[in-house]
């Protein structure tokens, strides 16, 4: 079987004017419904540590979490009915501040199931990581507007509000594109910006509530299929409401539990007669 590689599917998506849909997830049977669906890429985001490891923050999250729950994405889609699809994983906070502890962790995310990294910012340090890990073989993401890792740095959720930030995030995705990235993803942009950096790159960018001028959009699972409780964010499209249909599923399994309900005779074994009466005469003799 060839390898599989985000790259060229990527590139060509965008040469032809195809919108590519990508999705952030966690586990094995999510991502093989999602493949199923048709996503053409699947992220195991360090989102992982809000939506599923119960953690306040990005920065707790581990290179442990991230290798754990990329391989687990990594055999669901290859359970589902579109085996090809590639995985991108995150490098979690602060796991690529040198070129060798970048090298190092890329390449065991590679080895976890991941056909590709996705890493924050633009900065000297962030650079050094896109070159490095591009030298060693891996397609590399980039991801800029907000840049979760980098939260306690920001005072609002949207970047690039001004035109002098929203020239200084273009400079950042053409230095990003040149150090090798062969996709960024935008978040939490004004529209005009994402389209503006989407016009200029030859590379795909992927938006999360940067609007419809992006080659493609994200958005996380749990978000998207209404798991996520609350509210949700307003970059956010629900298309299911599994919240309520979850909370319905357990309070039912409780109320039937307590009264006796569950379990009904179709959910458990009976001995065979014959069996049952000679275990009472050996009980009995
Ligand atoms: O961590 C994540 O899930 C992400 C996406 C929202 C882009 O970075």
């Amino acid at each position: 079987m060839a390898a599989i590689s985000p790259i060229r599917p990527m590139r060509e998506a965008k040469a032809r004017g195809e919108f590519l849909a990508m999705i952030s997830l966690y586990d094995a049977p999510s991502a093989t419904l999602c493949c199923d669906a048709g996503v053409d890429c699947l992220l195991v985001g360090d989102s992982l540590g809000n939506v599923v490891l119960g953690y306040d923050d990005f920065l707790s999250v581990t290179m442990e979490d991230l290798l754990r729950h990329t391989a687990a994405v990594g055999r669901g889609a290859k359970k589902s009915s579109r085996p090809q699809v590639p995985v991108i994983a995150d490098l979690p906070f602060s796991s690529y501040t040198s070129a060798e502890q970048a090298a190092r962790n890329g390449a065991a995310l590679m080895r976890a199931g991941a056909h590709g990294i996705k890493l924050e910012g633009a900065g000297p340090i962030a650079l050094r990581a896109v070159r490095t890990l591009v030298e060693i073989g891996a397609p590399v993401v980039g991801h800029l507007g907000f840049t979760p890792q980098s939260a306690l740095q920001f005072s609002g959720v949207v970047q690039a509000k001004t035109g002098e930030a929203a020239a200084r995030l273009l400079r950042e995705a053409r230095s990003l594109e040149e150090a090798g990235c062969f996709a960024l993803v935008l978040e939490a942009v004004p529209q005009e910006v994402a389209r503006r950096i989407t016009e200029a790159l030859s590379i795909p960018t992927i938006g999360i509530g940067a609007g419809a001028g992006c080659d493609g959009q994200v958005l996380v699972w749990h978000d998207l299929a209404g798991i996520t409780p609350g509210p949700p964010l307003r970059f956010v499209k629900r298309y299911a409401d599994a919240d309520a249909l979850l909370r319905r599923a357990a309070q039912d399994f409780v109320d039937e539990v307590h009264s006796g309900a569950f379990p009904a005779e179709e959910h458990g074994w009976s001995m065979p007669e014959a069996e049952l009466e000679g275990w009472r005469t050996r009980d009995e003799g």
